[in-house]
């Protein structure tokens, strides 16, 4: 699967010919004001929760596209109120099988109020699985238990776990978390961005080496194939 980063918690995968972009937070990131947002593509767009730093330019991206938002009942509601027109809401627990693989919405301990301060749901993550490959994908989150759950019933690939600390895990509990999911091959996200959110990335790496996994850090605007 072809995996290209956006900067903070922004990712595209593409699936089976199918372009997933996740959190899309670019216009008001300064880290990635080399991304033009006016030319991703993107067939559906995953939205983990409400918070600005994962859906600032949703709405820009879904509507240039018409693409498919996938996120919570509630995010989906403030969203088509504010003028999308394609959404598919879910929410904790639920699968659905689209065209490129199936998605689950799987449970995120944190928080989900809109930027206007309307009420987000509770926010989550995904698990994606395909023909090909499956992963995860944590949203923010802190390390939880229901982790486990995803290593026993799911066969991951690969993972994007949040791990800049202060606002979800930081690197400690982000290894515990991959080996809660079972899962040997992390991508790190929602890091770096923010004054609370700095991170050591070498010495994050090394610790996730010394236990026989495999982190990554990737550059913004950067493709790789996972
Ligand atoms: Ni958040
Ligand atoms: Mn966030």
């Amino acid at each position: 699967m072809k995996i290209t980063y956006y900067g903070h918690s922004c990712f595209n995968v593409e699936v089976n010919g199918t372009d997933l972009l996740f959190d899309p937070f670019i216009r008001p990131n300064k880290l990635a004001d080399k991304i033009d947002v006016s030319k991703i593509k993107a067939d559906y767009i995953l939205v983990s929760h409400g918070h600005e730093d994962h859906i600032a330019d949703v709405l820009e991206i879904a509507n240039q596209n018409n693409a498919n938002v996938i996120t919570s009942f509630e995010v989906y509601l403030w969203l088509k109120k504010n003028g999308l027109t394609n959404g598919h809401p879910m929410n904790h627990g639920g699968s659905w099988d689209f065209d490129f693989g199936k998605v689950k919405f799987v449970n995120a301990v944190h928080s989900s109020s809109l930027p206007d301060g309307s009420y987000g749901g509770n926010p989550g993550g995904f698990v994606i699985e395909s023909n090909k490959k499956s992963f995860y994908y944590s949203g923010d989150t802190a390390l939880h238990y229901d982790m486990k759950l995803l290593g026993e019933t799911k066969q991951l690939d690969f993972a994007f776990l949040c791990i800049g600390d202060n606002y979800t895990m930081g690197v400690d509990d982000a290894l515990l978390a991959s080996s809660f999911i079972k899962c040997n091959r992390i991508v790190g996200m929602h890091y770096n961005t923010f004054e609370h959110t700095k991170m050591d990335t070498n010495s994050a790496k090394n610790i996730f080496s010394n236990a026989g996994k495999e982190l990554s850090f990737m550059e913004i605007g950067s493709t790789i194939e996972l």
